[in-house]
């Protein structure tokens, strides 16, 4: 047992031979982690159904330099437009070398909050392996399991404690997937924590600043983190993003996917008419959206003070005016490279407006090896 978690499963070895086990890192939740040469840069890559992107982060006297991104459009959701997107950011975007951290999300990530009673290091190790049995779908050997500790000093003296588990077959997959693109994963977070660690980077006073969410809405999925003094409290990616309202455009205007991508993001004098197409879609985001920070609230007795906006759909526009009117919230977009110190040849106009989407592939590059 580990301080910060429970540290057991040995995954594989990576084709040097080097260890590869879980591993629990204060902020974020590093699934897993593989042991290698502390590099001096630290890449991001974050692999979406939409767009993959890539970030390289460098520690200059204390503070992080965005020394090279890259984002690259999926042009299907195959294996193989996912390679081809990899391989031409590796190539292109100016990545110092091929050691990357990457992320999962989505329903095969089971990620639970748990409260135990206080007890030693070693009873909560079999605490924990008890509890996950409870939450996981799986047989807990076929899974790859983290559990930090996320409070130990409660007021009620119980400990909480983060469980997230992903399938070995899974994780194994995705491993090979970056590896056939001439990459060496260094570890694997989950897309929502990685969030969480660029978000405090960058709003460092939202640390003790009450309850917030964090809403980061892609193209498949949408991910919910709430925060209470800028801990994690409550976790859920909801199946619906940006795509569900490309469709709804798609099959109302009789388009191809492709044209109605581009009216939805380019909707020029149309706008009200594709707002009012996609309203139904967004409804159903935001019911699920409403429903889980009602359970939150139910729980806390406390309401979120703030929502902070990520992700390509939040792009679209006056999507923040509709969740802002129906949630009966402040929604506010969170610029993932306000704290950063920018590398002036990079082409900023390009960064300015792919800043949304970058925000998992920062949070990626932050999560370094030295960490953890
Ligand atoms: N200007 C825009 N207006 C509306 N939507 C936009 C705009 N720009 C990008 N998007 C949408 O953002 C989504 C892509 O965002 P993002 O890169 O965050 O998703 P992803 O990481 O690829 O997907 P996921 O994580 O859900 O698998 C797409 O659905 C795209 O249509
Ligand atoms: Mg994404």
């Amino acid at each position: 047992m580990q301080e910060g978690g429970f540290n057991s499963h040995k995954l594989k070895k990576n084709n040097k031979g080097e260890q590869v086990t879980l591993i629990i890192t204060r902020v974020t939740c590093v699934l897993i982690k593989m042991f290698g040469k502390k590099p001096k840069e630290s890449i991001g890559l974050d692999i979406g159904n939409h767009y993959v992107k890539i970030c390289e982060l460098t520690q200059k006297q204390g503070k992080y330099y965005l020394s090279a991104f890259g984002i690259e459009h999926l042009d299907n959701d195959s294996q193989e437009a996912k390679v081809t997107a990899i391989k031409k950011l590796a190539r292109e975007s100016g990545i110092t070398s091929n050691k990357v951290n990457i992320s999962v999300c989505g329903p095969l990530v089971i990620v639970r909050y748990i409260l135990l009673p206080s007890m030693t290091r070693q009873q909560l190790e079999s605490a924990i392996k008890f509890e996950a049995e409870k939450y996981i779908p799986f047989n807990i050997e076929e899974v790859t399991l983290n559990a930090p500790i996320l409070e130990e000093k409660r007021e009620d003296g119980k400990i909480r404690v983060l469980i997230v588990a992903a399938k070995k077959s899974f994780i194994e997959d995705y491993v090979k997937l970056v590896e056939s693109c001439g990459l060496e994963p260094q570890l694997i977070d989950v897309d929502s924590f990685a969030l969480i660690n660029s978000f405090l980077l960058n709003n460092p006073d939202k640390q003790d600043q009450g309850i917030i969410a964090l809403l980061h809405i892609g193209a498949n999925f949408t991910n919910i983190n709430i925060l209470k003094d800028g801990v994690s409290h409550f976790m859920r990616d909801i199946t619906i993003g940006g795509r569900d309202l490309t469709k709804i455009i798609a099959e109302k205007l009789n388009m191809d996917y492709a044209s109605a991508e581009n009216v939805k993001c380019n909707p020029q004098t149309r706008q009200e008419e594709i707002f009012s197409i996609i309203t139904p879609a967004l409804n159903n985001l935001l019911g699920e959206i409403s429903l889980s920070f009602s359970y939150y609230e139910d729980q806390l007795e406390r309401g979120i003070d703030k929502v902070f906006l990520s992700g390509g759909t939040s792009k679209l526009k006056d999507l923040d005016k509709f969740l802002s009117s129906n949630l009966g919230m402040d929604i506010v977009s969170w610029d993932p490279v306000l704290k950063l110190q920018v590398n002036p040849a990079l082409n900023q106009e390009r960064l300015k407006s792919c800043l949304p989407m970058l925000s998992v592939g920062m949070g990626l590059a932050l999560s370094s090896p030295e960490k953890t």
